[in-house]
């Protein structure tokens, strides 16, 4: 179906996942694939992706050329927050499948040389979660309720929540519970939607119950987890109020009573140790939202898990003067720890790149089109840029075929648990989780088996265009785009490895470095600015996100909006 270009360059893919030497520290300089899989491939037809769905695809992953899968959560789950609320974290969902589904899948990855990250979503179960479910059926005093954060309200009746704090998704953190006779009891917090309780770490059986989880997936083949919210967890002692309004602001910029407590290192420290019990380097990734790019760091110290997401560098702009400070940044924190940076630049929560960059410097979650275009050649860029840099890189599904965010979904097929609670952070994150199109003509574009069949959000009539199947072939598009940079990665060893980059002068606007291997040098060169920009050709031209730049005369020149690769 697709034109291999990343496959006949895999000299050097490990035939399984799990053979060790060969493939030390695989890690430090993967690039990671993100699968939503609601939204990835549809095999039966009901609108919803699933794990078969996942599986027949994986040959395409594989020619695209990344060297692991991360899936979102498949658990079983009523969904209250697309699966982030876990009913049963060793089941499956039936929407999605079958154990023996995740296991052919995780079989398949590792005959093509790919491994499979799980995600585990440790700081809260789903409210029907069996204990929750024994601790309302048990009422207060029931020793299940200590593997929760249930507690007394404050006022005469019990009627106002323990503490202020406010949830991410909007409102207060605190539902209030009824008791077995139906009367109103205790409260229990949840940092999410009240379906997601958080689990108390101070329990052993919460910790004893998340080290055997580990090991069933373990033992059924991953190679890592992606651990959400993984700077949740351990709450300050007390629970104590934070005070003032507005708490939402602070996430992300300041250190809060029930995010980046220094006790979760604790929980990482007994986790490394389980999966360095594995052969084969098994990892765990950290979705940390901390205030800097050093306190990410703490997360990825040798004894800890192996990568945590740079979101300090998917919230920066497309920027020459801003990026180039995040990027120092980055690379210097995570030195000292001896871990790679963990670039990104788009995943489920956040308006993809080509729409944030098709619009003004707005954060992370945007609700406008903005100029496509311009979006569009930003992004590709920016992609190039992101794959240049030492470390490892996450790509996020759709992203290698330019996707934008879907930004004008009606409300009534919004399914964001965040864009019910009118106050919350988030809430338009189905955006970014429109169905993939495959292929053909009429919706659902090949994401389910029949033309015309469904796709549990609606998929844009352009999205044709934009289809696997469109896009293969054509030397311009953005899916080759990707497969060439891929293949470029995976032969040039000063590309991905390494720890630094040597910054080179340039003009104002453009980002210039060179990356050194014993084989041969390399030079990136972006020019983030609006204009044309003639520089010294540093060598041969490897590839370029816009019009290949002609050298003459031994100078180039930059397009705006445009990242090349030079072979020095
Ligand atoms: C993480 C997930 C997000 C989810 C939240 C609660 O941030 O990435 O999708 O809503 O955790 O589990």
């Amino acid at each position: 179906m697709t034109q291999n270009l990343a496959a006949t360059s895999r000299p050097d893919a490990a035939p399984t996942a799990q053979d060790g030497a060969a493939s030390r520290d695989w890690w430090r300089s993967a690039v990671i694939y993100q699968v939503y899989p609601r939204s990835f491939a549809d095999s039966n037809g009901d609108g919803m992706g699933d794990l078969p769905g996942v599986r027949s695809r994986l040959p395409y992953l594989r020619d695209l050329g990344v060297d692991a899968v991360w899936l979102s959560p498949f658990y079983a789950s009523p969904q209250a927050d697309a699966g982030y609320d876990v009913a049963d974290y060793r089941a499956v969902d039936p929407m999605f499948g079958s154990l023996l589904d995740a296991d052919g899948l995780i079989r398949d990855a590792h005959e093509l040389g790919m491994r499979i990250i799980v995600d585990l979503v440790p700081n809260h179960s789903s409210d029907q979660h069996e204990w929750f479910q024994r601790a309302l059926r048990e009422g207060p005093g029931s020793a299940l309720r200590e593997r929760y954060h249930f507690r007394a309200g404050k006022g005469t009746e019990g009627e106002l929540p323990p503490n202020d704090w406010e949830s991410i998704f909007g409102g207060p953190a605190w539902t209030r519970s009824h008791n077995p006779d139906g009367t109103p009891g205790e409260w229990y917090l949840h940092l999410f939607a009240p379906e997601q309780p958080d689990f108390n770490w101070d329990s052993p059986a919460v910790a004893d119950e998340f080290r055997s989880i580990l090991r069933f997936w373990l033992d059924m083949g991953v190679d890592g987890f992606r651990i959400d919210v993984a700077h949740g967890m351990v709450k300050a002692p007390g629970l104590p109020d934070i005070g003032g309004s507005e708490q939402l602001k602070l996430l992300g910029n300041d250190v809060m009573p029930f995010f980046d407590q220094d006790g979760v290192h604790e929980i990482y420290r007994s986790w490394r140790k389980i999966l360095d019990e594995y052969p084969g380097q098994r990892i765990g990734v950290a979705e940390a939202w901390t205030p800097t790019v050093q306190r990410t760091a703490n997360y990825v110290r040798p004894d800890e898990l192996h990568q945590a997401f740079n979101f300090q560098y998917l919230g920066t702009h497309w920027e020459a003067g801003a990026l180039r400070e995040v990027i120092d940044l980055s690379l210097d924190s995570m030195r000292p720890v001896d871990a790679p940076t963990t670039w990104v630049l788009s995943n489920h929560d956040v308006t993809r790149h080509a729409t944030r960059f098709a619009n003004p410097p707005g954060g992370t979650q945007i609700r406008t089109a903005g100029d496509r275009e311009l979006g569009l050649r930003r992004a590709r860029a920016a992609t190039l840029l992101m794959l240049a840099l030492p470390g490892s890189a996450y790509l996020y599904q759709g992203e290698e075929l330019g996707l934008p965010d879907v930004t004008d979904l009606p409300d009534e097929v919004r399914q964001d648990p965040s864009f019910f609670r009118a106050s919350g952070q988030d809430g338009f994150r189905d955006g970014c989780r429109v169905p993939l199109p495959w292929s053909g003509t009429e919706a659902p574009y090949g994401f389910g088996p029949v033309a015309g069949g469904p796709s549990w959000l609606p998929q844009p009539a352009e999205w044709a265009a934009l289809s696997v199947e469109s896009q293969t072939g054509d030397p311009t598009s953005t899916l080759e785009l990707y497969r060439s940079a891929l293949a470029v990665r995976r032969e040039h060893p000063a590309l991905g490895g390494g720890t630094g980059v040597t910054w080179l002068d340039a003009p104002e606007g453009v980002l210039a470095f060179r990356r050194e291997s014993a084989e041969g040098s390399f030079v990136c060169y972006a020019n983030t600015g609006a204009e044309p920009v003639r520089v010294a050709a540093p060598g041969r031209v490897l590839l370029a996100s816009g019009d290949e730049p002609v050298v003459d005369g031994g100078e180039t020149v930059l397009a705006p909006d445009c990242t090349s690769w030079w072979a020095v």
